[in-house]
């Protein structure tokens, strides 16, 4: 059995480039006492990955020229020599970009189909969907009747932010990048306004949306559109840095220059990273599960088809945003 596995060739400069990545083929080995081999079904497309190409320091550690590209993985085992999984086995992780992963089974989580299926587990029950319920409910503890401003509203976490913010009675409000996302967000997820941020008027936009000012940013983009967001903020608001997709293609970063609205407000900006809440995520998925089965929590996986060596084309497709809910490449077989 051959694996074909994509790796990092040179560090990119601006976007990431398919001549950025080289393919490599090798015999899958046998697993060796406690390990497991685990086939790719879908492999998760995430924006953040760009920044883990760069040289330096993280939260974890960067991907090394020559290494596959660590990214999160749902699959199958299809050879265990561990007594903790059988051949069959559906579980996710963080196993790369390779169609055969080896490992000791402690990256791995287990998949309960009876919870959801598969691909939900890379999205709205995966690290995505639970970087929507801590990021929002531990940092920005939205209070009911105030408003919460999500933006790359109708992706994988910003658009399990906004049902949150509602479930929690708060006023939902998204900012996305076309009329499409806007009328998903309103007519099938139940926020209360969203806003194109490529409108002429953006500034008007958003006031309109949000009368009573913003309580709560939920930021996943950063860049001007931030700084035009932050002009709303209402008094003690809270921003969370989640991300700054718009910012992860240049090493010529745009900071926040309305920054001193924090003092005259009162107000508070705070960043955080899923990892802290590991130890919670059985609970939550559980919480989350249970939301989605009551109807009040709608996830939608964005699959597309290929195979390894496209990795770097549905990048490049997530960042022309391209993607409505959570984009992941199913893996043909
Ligand atoms: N802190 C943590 O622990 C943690 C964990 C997971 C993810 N994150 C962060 O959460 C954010 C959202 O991730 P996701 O997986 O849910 O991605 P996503 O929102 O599903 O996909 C990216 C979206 O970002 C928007 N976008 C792309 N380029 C943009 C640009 N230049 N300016 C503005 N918007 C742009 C596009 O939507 P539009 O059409 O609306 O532009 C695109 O659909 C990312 O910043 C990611 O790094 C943080």
């Amino acid at each position: 059995m051959l694996n074909t596995q994509l790796r990092l060739a040179r560090r990119p400069s601006g976007e990431a480039v398919t001549g950025d990545f080289h393919i490599s083929r090798e015999a899958v080995p046998d697993p060796a006492p406690g390990q497991v081999v685990v086939r790719a079904e879908y492999i998760s497309i995430d924006p953040s990955v760009r920044t883990h190409l760069n040289a330096g320091q993280s939260y974890r550690s960067m991907v090394g020229i020559g290494e596959v590209v660590d990214v999160p993985v749902a699959g199958e085992v299809v050879a265990s020599a561990s007594p903790l999984f059988s051949t069959g086995d559906k579980v996710v992780g963080p196993l790369g970009t390779q169609e055969y992963a080896v490992s000791d089974g402690a990256n791995l989580t287990k998949v309960d189909l009876a919870l959801a299926p598969l691909p939900v587990w890379l999205g709205g029950l995966g690290l995505t969907g639970l970087t929507a319920y801590f990021g929002l409910l531990e940092i920005g503890k939205p209070q009911p009747g105030q408003t919460v401003v999500v933006t790359a509203a109708s992706g994988a976490v910003g658009s399990v932010v906004g049902q949150i913010a509602r479930i929690k009675g708060a006023r939902a409000v998204g900012v996305c990048g076309s009329e499409e996302k806007c009328r998903w967000l309103t007519q099938e997820l139940g926020f209360d306004a969203a806003v194109n941020y490529r409108s002429p008027d953006l500034y008007r936009d958003l006031k309109e949306a949000t009368p009573d000012r913003i309580d709560v940013v939920f930021d996943n983009v950063g860049g001007p559109l931030l700084d035009t967001i932050l002009r709303r903020l209402a008094m003690r608001g809270r921003i969370i840095i989640c991300g700054a997709t718009s910012q992860y293609n240049t090493a010529d970063i745009y900071g926040p220059k309305n920054y001193m609205v924090l003092a005259t407000l009162r107000a508070r900006m705070e960043g955080f990273i899923i990892y802290d809440y590991e130890d919670r995520f059985d609970a939550v998925r559980r919480e989350m599960a249970q939301w989605v089965k009551d109807g009040r929590l709608k996830l939608r996986e964005n699959i597309v088809e290929g195979s390894i060596v496209d990795y770097p084309q549905m990048l490049h497709r997530l960042y022309e945003g391209e993607n409505i809910g959570k984009m992941m490449m199913r893996i043909r077989p």
